[in-house]
């Protein structure tokens, strides 16, 4: 029952699907909340509509454009761009279309080198970069590259936020410099997430997510003295700043496309392939852990799973974050 009603609620966010390469002229099928959605673009920008013939439940990404619209591979029903069948090839032109004859439209969106979806009306709009960094000549941000995982997105942020995993998951790669034992830090919850920040004393760490499934992970270099970082990358100097960004996509209750992009305020002139580098090894790190957690879904109630008060103060809050958003569909 309340994963239905998560599932609602999650309706109402806008989620990433692809990357803006990916979405071409030719239709291509994504998936989000558990349902197949044909993406493609024509010449009045992008169309998403739900990747199911109404005729015979045929999927329309593997059709073709023809004379503008959508076709169907199965018997060449044509879909305009509002999802509205305008063309039955059986019935010939002039024939009577019947008035059921559409599918679902979807509101779609490209932005940040990705395209977005959000099934129901959003009730809040592209989650914001800590540093206004997309704005700001000051940062330079990239989309790093997308991952698919069977697990969940809240299994996978929650691990995003997880820092006392690192020095079991990450040796050598992101590691608390001062150690596995987690020192008392306070988690804020804001309007639409929540804050905090741990010092490991080389990089202060401030993390701030929003809900449901982003999170901004801000390194600042606090110390260059204790080495550097697998995500700063040559000469660390104390107020440099990387932040990378994870935004889970829920494509299934159980699998997520995770995508990531990495935001700087130094380093301009190496090239920004440099700074993925590592990035896909602790990435695997991360995805084999998350996919040995049973269930797949992140459990909401607190009773569910043990918990430290400190070192999960992050999961707990976040959790219940969660099912208060929950709790708010119907
Ligand atoms: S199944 Fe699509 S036209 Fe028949
Ligand atoms: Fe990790």
């Amino acid at each position: 029952m309340r994963a239905q009603q998560f599932d609602r609620a999650l309706r109402r966010y806008w989620h990433p699907v692809a990357t803006s390469e990916e979405i071409t002229a030719e239709p291509k099928q994504v998936r989000l909340l558990g349902e197949t959605i044909v993406v493609y673009r024509d010449a009045e920008g992008l169309v998403a509509l739900r990747d199911k013939c109404v005729h015979r439940g045929v999927a329309l990404s593997g059709g073709c454009i023809r004379d503008g619209r959508l076709m169907c591979p199965y018997h060449g029903w044509q879909y305009d761009r509002s999802g509205k069948v305008a063309f039955i090839p059986a019935l010939g032109s002039g024939g009577a279309i019947p008035s059921q004859a559409k599918v679902e439209r979807y509101r779609v969106r490209d932005d940040h080198g990705a395209v977005w979806i959000a099934p129901d009306e959003p009730v809040a709009d592209l989650p914001p970069w800590p540093d206004d960094d997309w704005a700001s000549d000051d940062w330079r941000v990239f989309l790093v590259g997308t991952w698919r995982w069977q697990s969940s997105a809240g299994r996978m942020l929650e691990n995003a936020i997880d820092f006392a995993h690192f020095n079991f998951v990450h040796e050598g790669f992101t590691e608390l410099a001062d150690g596995a034992f987690i020192k008392p830090f306070d988690v804020e919850v804001t309007d639409s997430g929540m804050t905090y920040a741990y010092d490991d004393s080389v990089l202060l760490r401030d993390y701030t997510l929003h809900l449901p499934f982003t999170l901004h992970d801000r390194k600042s270099v606090v110390s260059a003295a204790g080495g550097v970082t697998w995500s700063e990358q040559g000469e660390s100097k104390a107020g440099d700043i990387t932040t990378i960004t994870f935004i889970a996509s829920p494509t299934d209750r159980a699998e997520t496309l995770i995508f990531s992009w990495l935001s700087r305020n130094h380093s301009f002139d190496t090239p920004d392939a440099d700074f993925g580098a590592g990035f896909h090894e602790v990435m695997e790190q991360d995805r084999i852990v998350v996919e040995a957690q049973d269930p797949a879904e992140l459990p909401l109630d607190p009773r569910e799973e043990l918990h430290l008060k400190l070192a999960d103060s992050g999961s707990i809050i976040y959790r219940k974050l969660l099912r208060e958003l929950a709790s708010t569909a119907a």
